[in-house]
């Protein structure tokens, strides 16, 4: 890779971000396309993170990604947010444009497209969606628009998922309860179980958010995380014959689209895949 005075520079914010893949996937992707640019990781702390954003104005940088735990607050210091990532109110993508920073999420259709890359047609069908934080809200939104049936949303904090159903509800027209994790247990007829929350993340790699018997209940089951590549959860699902898919390929598509808006080009996933492989 060479670096010169054109080079455009592009990052990640967050906290922490040791363990992105991202600077992998844009890095690459920026040199198999001869596209002069760089990704780096910024871990900035939520105390710092409006002046790390006029920063970040300042130097020109080109556009970055954003993660956990600054998705929501960082549109506070956006001078654009598109309609959709108003109705989530969470931003993964900036794009700097001659100093204007544009506020974009690319979650809703990374999920979109990895169901289709995993042949998962969710028209009619009933989801169990296990969170009800920021990633829970995108998964949502993503099932809704894709024409679920029904959404049940279950969380440790009920009143977060009763908030969360309570506007999908609103937003989409769509029917959507909610429950306790526990309650999850009681329902037979679970079709496609998403787990959005932390539970089973590495390092707490011996922890599954429901018991083996929900999970082998469902027909699909997919896991937002995807270090380690197999949950428990994951697990479950393989020794139940169910279905199944971890985070990696939401993470490739959300990545591609913020690869699009910021270069016009979409990259090569099967090159990226591979690059992930093996790095993994
Ligand atoms: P993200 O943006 O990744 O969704 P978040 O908004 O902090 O992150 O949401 C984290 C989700 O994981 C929440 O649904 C959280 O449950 P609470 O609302 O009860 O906090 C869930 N979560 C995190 N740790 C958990 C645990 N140990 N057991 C059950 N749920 C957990």
């Amino acid at each position: 890779m060479k670096i010169d005075s054109t080079t455009k520079v592009f990052g990640l914010i967050g906290h922490p971000v040791k363990h992105s893949l991202s600077p992998l996937i844009h890095n690459s992707s920026f040199e198999k396309l001869n596209f002069n640019g760089v990704y780096v990781v910024f871990d900035v702390a939520p105390e710092l993170l409006e002046n790390a954003v006029k920063g970040l104005k300042a130097l020109g940088i080109k556009g970055f990604n954003v993660t956990v735990p600054h998705k929501e607050s960082v549109m506070n210091y956006l001078d654009f947010v598109t309609e959709e990532a108003e109705k989530i109110g969470a931003v993964n993508t900036v794009v700097n444009e001659n100093g204007i920073l544009k506020g974009y999420n690319t979650d809703v259709q990374g999920f979109i497209d990895s169901l289709k890359e995993l042949k998962e047609d969710v028209r009619g069908r009933k989801a169990f969606v296990l969170g009800a934080g920021g990633a829970s809200k995108a998964i949502c939104f993503a099932l809704a628009r894709e024409g679920v049936e029904s959404i049940v949303i279950a969380n440790r904090t009920l009143n977060k998922a009763r908030a969360l159903a309570e506007y999908i509800r609103e937003e989409f027209k769509v029917k959507c309860d909610y429950c306790s994790i526990e309650e999850v247990e009681k329902f037979n007829e679970i079709d496609i179980l998403i787990n959005t929350t932390s539970v089973g993340m590495h390092p707490e790699v011996g922890n599954s958010p429901v018991s083996e018997e929900v999970v082998a209940k469902a027909n699909f089951v997919y896991d937002l995380i995807y270090n380690p590549s197999e949950t428990l959860f994951l697990k479950y699902a393989r020794k139940n014959g169910v279905k199944s898919a971890n985070g990696l390929s939401m993470l490739v598509n959300q990545a591609s689209y913020a690869f699009y808006l910021w270069t016009g080009e979409f990259f090569d996933k099967d090159f990226v895949y591979e690059k992930i492989r093996g790095e993994m």
